[in-house]
């Protein structure tokens, strides 16, 4: 079977075209580059010792993608491409609207004019909104957004839904991630923000490893166990196992909505003592102001994915941390000497 993976040259994309490729998969990668990095496809490829179709090029681009159907009998789609950072949507509306919205128009329009109906879509947590009780269960509704990325992932929800309820041959997995940390086992392929880090786990990798001076803390006073803020981290190989489940499992088409997360909260002092631990490596911080946004903890319920898909988070909160120090460690400026 072939599968299209959009997006395939980022951090989840590299990581899932790599399982893909372990169970048999034949995959297609389409992507622009703008945050991805063919070497980690070069690096996939030696992982695996398989070889990758890479197409570089903009999933709104409608003759691409017409050619690339009619090239390739594709079966079905996994669908990462897109821009990611909240803050950056804030500033940048028209930005993500484009790329995350009409770039899945685009990208359905040309999948129904080839005749492929099957799409695994990247969706996230944060489509919860920020009023919805802990934990997370896929049969509460979406909630509010507060944020132009937030609110294109839940548009594309709704119009992969809408497809789905016009169209009963489409086959639609909705894939609610958590908060995806870790790397390969190897330590060839991993997570390589340009510039500052958003998120937590690489801005502690980045530190540790002496690229940043100190962590921030974004608040100390939200009502948790030791007043940071908690979330549901999971390994990326587990997230990436969870799209080949959902791939080889959901047959029956429709729309299928899955929580991917541990369902365990961690904190983030809880983050940093424990990746001291496992590393031996100090992590210096301070306590800083909230970040505007934020939530105070949210983990899910992934009972679902493990009764309908036989997909749980198989590794722990140490393994996460030894293989994003691993990657790091390895690679202290991502891919960026051999771009
Ligand atoms: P990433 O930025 O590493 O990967 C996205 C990939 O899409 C990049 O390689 C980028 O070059 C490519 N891309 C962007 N715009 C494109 C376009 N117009 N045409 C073709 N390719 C394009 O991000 P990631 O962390 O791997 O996230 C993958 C998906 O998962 C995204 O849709 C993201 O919103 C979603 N998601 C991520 C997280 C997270 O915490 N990382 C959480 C929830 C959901
Ligand atoms: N944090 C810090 N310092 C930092 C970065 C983060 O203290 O330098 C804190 C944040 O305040 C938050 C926690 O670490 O309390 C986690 O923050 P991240 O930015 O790593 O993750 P978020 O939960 O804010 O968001 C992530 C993705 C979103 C996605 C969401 C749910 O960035 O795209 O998970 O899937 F929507």
């Amino acid at each position: 079977m072939s599968i299209l993976v959009t997006g395939g040259a980022g951090y989840i994309g590299s990581h899932t075209v790599v399982q893909l490729l372990e169970v048999g998969y034949d995959v297609i990668v389409l992507d622009s580059l703008v945050n991805g990095s063919r070497e980690a496809l070069h690096r996939v490829e030696t992982i695996t010792s398989k070889s990758v179709r890479f197409v570089e090029g903009d999933v709104r681009d409608r003759p691409l993608l017409d050619r690339l159907f009619a090239e390739y009998a594709i079966d079905a789609v996994i669908h990462f491409a897109g821009l990611k950072a909240v803050g950056e949507s804030v500033e940048q509306p028209l930005a993500y609207y484009d790329t995350n919205m009409h770039g899945s128009l685009v990208l359905c329009q040309a999948m129904a004019a080839a005749g492929v109906y099957k799409i695994v879509f990247s969706s996230s947590a944060t489509v919860y909104g920020p009023d919805a009780p802990v934990p997370y269960i896929e049969t509460m509704p979406r909630g509010s957004t507060s944020n132009p990325y937030g609110s294109s992932k839940s548009m594309v929800e709704q119009l992969l839904m809408d497809l789905s309820r016009a169209d009963e041959r489409w086959s639609v997995s909705l894939l609610r991630y958590f908060n995806p940390i870790g790397a390969h086992p190897s330590g060839q392929i991993g997570e390589d923000p340009q510039g500052i880090p958003n998120n937590l786990m690489p801005f502690i990798a980045q530190v540790a490893v002496g690229r940043r001076l100190e962590l921030s803390v974004f608040g100390d006073d939200y009502s948790t166990e030791d007043g940071t803020c908690v979330r549901d981290y999971l390994h990326v190989m587990d997230l990436a196992d969870g799209h080949v489940a959902s791939l080889s499992s959901h047959r029956q088409p429709g729309v299928h909505i899955f929580n991917l997360g541990t369902g365990q909260g961690v904190s983030v002092l809880k983050m940093i003592k424990t990746f001291e631990q496992v590393t031996g490596q100090s992590v210096p911080y301070r306590i800083a102001p909230r970040r505007e946004g934020d939530i105070d903890a949210f983990w899910a319920d992934a009972g679902k994915a493990k009764r309908e898909l036989g997909w749980w988070a198989k590794r722990g909160l140490e393994e996460m941390l030894r293989d994003t120090w691993r990657w790091q460690k390895n690679n202290p400026h991502g891919y960026l000497s051999v771009k």
